[in-house]
């Protein structure tokens, strides 16, 4: 079964049965990347463009393997290296790349809204691989499938969402995504990061960070975005980690089968602490993992992947 839609966007779009749909391919794909050859013929003779416009080391690097997985063309672009430099805007390079028969584009842009003027003016597929401050569709999936492959479900979970919630596209779609499969999100964080009318989201909202943990299924913890602040929204890392940092002291309260994760990068000793970061409870490179299963789901999906016998 595909998707009958062209683009992936947000989450908020997106229904139940199509989350589903996603997360239970990508459990599906996920034995590919663990074989002695990683690598089925499913998306032979498609192209997919990876158009990237803000640095990125995860999401990149997992849509360009899950695209070779799936025997994809893959081919990269950044702004920096590319004729932007030189005054083109984003739609006549979308329209020259289109040009060139892509079936899908993969795009990551600082301008919220990016992907959907992609979307409306090209016949290609658009992936939003996050934009601005508002959406990471594809890194809230790939967190629902970790945590849905770790708990068995994710209705009724309790799920704490700790940071810089102002400036998180990953927040935004996470609160999307878990609320829409029935779990409970927890957004804590300074009264600084936390943006007003983000109760509206359907999240439980407070600047207690030990209240958000406690019980929690899930405990997320976020990074300072300072790339998108204007000014440092408190006084120093030290004090900020002190109020909202993952400590050991911390994980005493939180259930001892709590999952700690984080969709990277880290900044250790600020939000996370080292040892909780590579500690027994924590997922952070499973959620890595899964993020090439659920981008080869995507592109499956999207690109009209047809599996055969021998693919398995
Ligand atoms: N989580 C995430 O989007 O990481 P990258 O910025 O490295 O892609």
């Amino acid at each position: 079964m595909g998707l009958s839609r062209k683009d992936i966007l947000d989450i908020d779009s997106l229904s139940v049965d199509e989350i589903q749909t996603i997360l239970d391919t990508a459990d599906g794909l996920k034995e590919i990347n663990s074989r002695p050859i990683k690598k089925v013929p499913t998306l032979r003779g498609k192209t997919v463009i990876l158009f990237f416009h803000e640095p990125s080391t995860r999401t990149r690097t997992s849509f360009d393997i899950a695209a070779k997985r799936l025997s994809a063309d893959s081919i990269s672009i950044s702004a920096s290296t590319s004729s932007m430099v030189k005054g083109e805007t984003l739609i006549d390079t979308a329209k020259n790349l289109e040009a060139m028969s892509p079936d899908i584009i993969v795009l990551r842009h600082a301008s919220s809204g990016a992907p959907y003027l992609l979307a409306k003016t090209l016949s290609a597929s658009i992936i939003n691989a996050g934009d601005g401050m508002h959406a990471h569709p594809t890194q809230a999936l790939l967190d629902m499938m970790t945590v849905r492959e770790e708990k068995g479900r994710l209705e009724g979970l309790r799920i704490a969402i700790i940071g810089d919630i102002a400036h998180s596209r990953v927040a935004r779609s996470n609160v999307a995504g878990f609320t829409k499969m029935g779990a409970e999100v927890c957004l804590a964080g300074p009264p600084t990061m936390i943006p007003y009318g983000v109760d509206t989201l359907g999240a439980h909202v407070t600047y207690d960070m030990d209240e958000a943990i406690e019980g929690a299924d899930v405990v997320m913890t976020l990074r300072i975005q300072r790339e998108r602040q204007k000014s440092f929204l408190f006084p120093t890392e030290r004090e900020y980690a002190k109020r909202y940092g993952l400590t050991p002291d911390r994980l005493k309260h939180i259930p001892p089968d709590a999952l700690i994760m984080h969709p990277g990068p880290i900044n250790r000793g600020v939000e996370i602490a080292p040892e909780i970061a590579d500690g027994p409870y924590s997922v952070i490179l499973d959620q890595v993992a899964n993020g090439v299963a659920l981008r080869m789901s995507l592109l499956y999906l999207l690109g009209g992947g047809v599996r055969n016998a021998d693919d398995h």
